[in-house]
């Protein structure tokens, strides 16, 4: 997905990009837009197992890229008053890496683990007696003297997430306490978190411009924060720095995002399933080919946002454009000639 990572709509992380964006996460359940049902949830059990002076259970957040599945792991940790150590499934390298991480935890910490769905199966047996008995087995010696040691480890809580929860092993996936999904956002609550990043950034902007770039978001905070980023430098060095709705839509255009949040190669996958295969349906072998993109980006990145809006369609014989990406497109369903 390197390519991926150049478009200003990616939900994926820039390198830095999250670092940078540190300013601008909120701290709390009550600073957090959106995603009110999963606010709702956590709050109980942060207050049920402050008033019981126990850990919460393990928490799997899954959900597409940007949505803020980090952001509320550091927010839980902050709300229970707890320290957080950050990894990652493949920054785990050896079982041994997991076991010193394991140890070092103190009790009542929270241990996030980004992409928990790249774990590999033998770091992963590390992980459940951890997660089910606070213990670690070790095993010392090979062959028939070999024997099995239990350290115990200190009570702690792990934040799993992962893109699709179904990309986890059931066992694993079953050791989760609580399970929480996050969906995109709806465009006034993306209004609301331009509006917010915007005073922390000392930027002045109306509300016109921010609903203008809320609508280009793809309902991603990530994608939201970037843009609001790029129209404010845009508007510092072609106007006075106020974003102004004018100024602001020069700064979309040339930024190629167009109206729904669409950029030059979702629009480019589209026409070419239209004019080179009338439409589809064609194989996403062969989009890739034809489109020269790679598959893993179409199907992970660019088709989910298309087929959301309605614009693309998996069929069992492959992607076909629907009524509703040609008129998007000024085109009419029948074939490429244009509708004006
Ligand atoms: N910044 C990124 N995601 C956010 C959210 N959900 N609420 C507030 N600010 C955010």
């Amino acid at each position: 997905m390197d390519k991926d990572i150049d478009r200003v709509i990616s939900p994926i992380a820039k390198t830095g990009e999250d670092s940078f964006d540190l300013s601008l996460r909120p701290k709390t359940l009550a600073e957090y837009i959106g995603q009110e049902k999963i606010k709702a949830n956590l709050e109980i059990t942060i207050q049920a197992a402050k008033k019981r002076e126990e850990t919460i259970e393990h928490v799997l957040l899954y959900g597409a890229p940007g949505l803020g599945k980090t952001t509320l792991a550091h927010v839980i940790a902050n709300e229970i008053g707890a320290n957080i150590r950050v990894t990652s499934g493949p920054a785990i390298e050896k079982a041994g890496d997991l076991a010193a991480i394991l140890t070092n935890l103190a009790p009542n910490d929270i241990l996030f683990i980004d992409e928990i769905h790249r774990l590999n199966k033998t770091i992963e047996e590390v992980l459940y007696p951890a997660m089910e008995d606070y213990a670690l087995d070790i095993i010392i010696g090979k062959g028939p003297s070999a024997r099995t040691l239990r350290l115990d480890l200190p009570h702690f809580t792990i934040i799993g997430a992962t893109t699709m929860a179904s990309l986890l092993s059931s066992p694993l996936r079953d050791r989760f306490g609580l399970v929480h999904h996050l969906n995109f956002y709806e465009v006034d609550e993306i209004q609301k978190i331009i509006r917010r990043s915007a005073k922390i950034l000392s930027v002045v902007i109306d509300e016109t411009s921010s609903l203008m770039i809320a609508q280009r978001s793809r309902r991603t905070p990530r994608i939201a924060n970037r843009l609001l980023k790029r129209v404010r430098d845009y508007c510092e060095v072609k106007s006075d720095g106020l974003v102004n709705p004018q100024v602001c839509l020069e700064a979309l255009e040339m930024l190629e995002v167009d109206e729904l949040g669409l950029d030059a190669i979702d629009r480019k996958i589209m026409e070419t399933i239209i004019s080179k295969f009338k439409g589809g349906p064609v194989g996403l072998n062969t989009l890739a080919a034809s489109t020269g993109e790679e598959m893993d980006t179409i199907e992970n990145i660019y088709e989910p946002y298309l087929m959301q809006l309605g614009f693309l369609d998996r069929s069992p014989r492959g992607r076909v454009v629907t009524d509703l990406g040609y008129k998007h497109l000024g085109l009419k369903p029948s074939g490429p000639e244009k509708l004006i």
